[in-house]
């Protein structure tokens, strides 16, 4: 049987009755008897239940967590309050009892978030569950976490300040002879000691000829004098994200790293400049690309200028040529222009911004003049 509790707080700031009433609109909007939600981060953002596994129901008449026995006390301590926590039990237990609820709300249609599904997990809800239609929702449940709160803008700006902490303490501590992965170690261990619980992505640390790749996987490979070092790091603190880059150069920068740098700086500073509520992102990354394009360098930055962030590393809408959303005061996003040259290195520099009415909110403070080791 399953077990169900009513009881319980909720101290991550789960659903509240903003939340609430955007999903029932939601559900009006797109006739809807009920809402099946598997996205973990979207389970989280709507339940502010921390458990990595579980999945929500939801309909006019239910509001429901199913999870197994790992995590209903768990559960019931941070979403109970508002949500029916349901420990499912054995092979089918999802399957199980959620039938239980649909039939008890005579579910002819529910939206699913087929993005996130796989092909096998939608078969098995299709033949397991009596439901006639399966609505994909798409991203409509990523959208209710496009604008923050001041709650998570507070999270995200404390998990940005451990970021500038570790780039502090790694300037203090890198030396040629060190290996990548050892500056990579570096940082995530400080991290972590500053209250990160966990890494917001891989970090990148690439140095010489690997920093003309703008994703390298960090090496044994030694610092040597005259490289650039490109360090891309974040953090989850209280479950969000923080993300920055930082390009050195160990031992002196020559002519050419110094006209590299200054474009890609000067590119950011032009794109920090212009961002407010209002424009698009594929404005901004046009600004910051022409740039960098006019230096006679625009083959040589590929990837989009930004991306938003918040419980994930990578979220809607973007600072890019595709994305022609209208940025709104609290959305989150990095500016993180390159340029990358084979053969010869690369530069990227990121920070993470929050947009206002007037312009935006740069949570990132780590210097950004090019910094010369040793
Ligand atoms: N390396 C992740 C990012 O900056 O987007
Ligand atoms: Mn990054
Ligand atoms: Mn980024």
């Amino acid at each position: 049987m399953n077990k169900e509790s009513g009881a319980g707080n909720h101290p991550y700031g789960g659903i509240n009755d903003m939340k609430q009433k955007r999903i029932t609109d939601l559900r009006r909007e797109k006739g809807l008897d009920a809402v099946l939600v598997t996205n973990p981060l979207n389970v989280r953002y709507i339940s502010g239940c921390t458990a990595d596994t579980g999945c929500l129901y939801l309909s006019d008449t239910s509001c429901v967590f199913l999870t197994d026995s790992r995590y209903t006390t768990q559960a019931q301590e941070e979403c109970g309050g508002r949500f029916t926590v349901c420990e499912i039990k054995g092979r089918n237990g999802y399957t199980d009892a959620l039938e239980l609820y649909m039939k008890q709300d005579a579910v002819c249609n529910i939206g699913f978030e087929d993005e996130v599904m796989t092909w096998a997990e939608a078969r098995r809800y299709q033949q397991k569950l009596p439901v006639k239609e399966w609505i994909p929702l798409q991203d409509a449940l990523d959208q209710l976490r496009v604008i923050k709160s001041e709650e998570e803008l507070e999270r995200i700006a404390r998990a940005e300040s451990i970021g500038d902490a570790a780039f502090s303490h790694i300037l203090e501590v890198l030396r040629p002879g060190m290996t990548e992965l050892q500056v990579a170690a570096e940082l995530e261990y400080f991290m972590k000691n500053a209250g990160a619980t966990k890494l917001s992505f891989d970090t990148i640390a690439a140095s010489g000829l690997h920093s003309a790749m703008p994703h390298a996987v960090p090496q044994d490979k030694e610092l040597a004098d005259g490289d650039f070092l490109t360090m891309d790091f974040g953090c989850v603190y209280q479950g969000y994200c923080s993300d920055m880059t930082r390009t050195v150069v160990i031992g002196k920068a020559s002519a050419k790293q110094k006209e590299i740098y200054q474009v890609v700086l000067t590119a950011q500073q032009a794109a920090l400049e212009s961002i407010r509520a209002g424009r698009t992102g594929s404005e901004i990354d046009r600004i910051a690309r022409n740039i960098i394009k006019d230096a006679g360098y625009g083959d040589y930055f590929g990837h989009g200028l930004g991306h938003s962030l918040g419980l994930f590393i990578h979220e809607e809408p973007r600072l890019s040529a595709l994305d022609d959303t209208v940025l709104c005061e609290n959305m989150v996003e990095t500016v993180e222009p390159g340029i990358y040259l084979p053969g010869f290195g690369g530069v990227r520099i990121e920070d993470v911004v929050v947009v206002t009415k007037s312009g935006c909110r740069n949570l990132t403070r780590s210097p950004k003049e090019l910094i010369e080791i040793g």
